[in-house]
């Protein structure tokens, strides 16, 4: 395989072609942004931890049945993915109050929720990626009813196993969001895209409480690499390799 043209460049993430039309290179930058990048900065070494943190998460995923765009970590700062068409919605899946959510309807963050709310995000930069209802998704053709229904239930299976594995990490995965493609060499499948990591997550120690995400960078707490760090620490993962 061999790194060809910068395609892409996304607020925290470079996309490369490749000389196979259907793979892509997916590079994790330092940079962070907020706000709809309102916000900005360099988090040294992020894009390392969160190489590391996304290429774990999808391989266990993949392994419990999740079809991903990840193929295979490539290096510190690197995945080699499949070429999808992004769907262009935002999914957030919320376990606990937090965030947009405490904010717009006036409650207090950390209150538990009694199920999984999945609340979906137009991807339109010159909106601010606004909230949207089922309705919009389907009546805009952004998904059709087969691949958001099926996006939905995969949703909560992924929810399902991240729930239970950040929990024996001693982490309370309180919301993330997630992105969605269809595969370029098979069209009609669509498959987990993008990445999940502290960028966008909202982890919290199970004990403490403690913030280890981007929420860190958000809300100037300070530590954000070592939150990353942290996170992939008890990941069991070597930040060196
Ligand atoms: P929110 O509470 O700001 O709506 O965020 C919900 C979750 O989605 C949180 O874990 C952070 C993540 N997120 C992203 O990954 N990218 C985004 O652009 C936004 C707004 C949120």
């Amino acid at each position: 395989m061999e790194k060809r043209d910068r395609l892409y460049e996304g607020k925290a993430k470079v996309i490369f072609a490749t000389d196979d039309p259907n793979l892509y290179v997916q590079y994790f930058k330092d940079d962070a942004t907020a706000f709809n990048g309102v916000k900005k900065g360099t988090i040294t070494d992020k894009g390392a931890v969160n190489n590391l943190v996304a290429s774990r998460l999808m391989t266990i995923l993949e392994a419990v049945g999740i079809p991903v765009h990840f193929v295979k970590r490539l290096n510190d700062r690197e995945q080699l993915i499949r070429k999808v068409e992004i769907i262009p919605v935002e999914v957030v899946i919320r376990n606990v109050v937090a965030g947009s959510m405490a904010k717009r309807l006036g409650l207090p963050e950390g209150q538990p929720l009694p199920r999984p709310i999945l609340e979906f995000y137009y991807k339109a930069d010159a909106l601010d990626d606004p909230l949207v209802i089922r309705d919009h998704v389907l009546v805009f053709g952004w998904a059709t009813e087969a691949e958001l229904a099926w996006i939905e239930q995969t949703c909560l299976r992924i929810n399902d196993v991240l729930i239970g594995f950040f929990a024996n990490i001693g982490i309370r995965l309180v919301d993330y969001k997630l992105e969605f493609g269809r595969l370029a060499s098979q069209p009609g499948q669509v498959v987990l895209a993008d990445e999940i990591s502290p960028d966008t997550c909202r982890l919290w120690d199970l004990v403490t409480g403690e913030k280890l995400d981007k929420d860190r960078f958000r809300r100037d707490l300070g530590g954000v690499v070592e939150a990353y760090r942290e996170v992939a620490r008890r990941m069991g993962l070597a930040l060196d390799s």
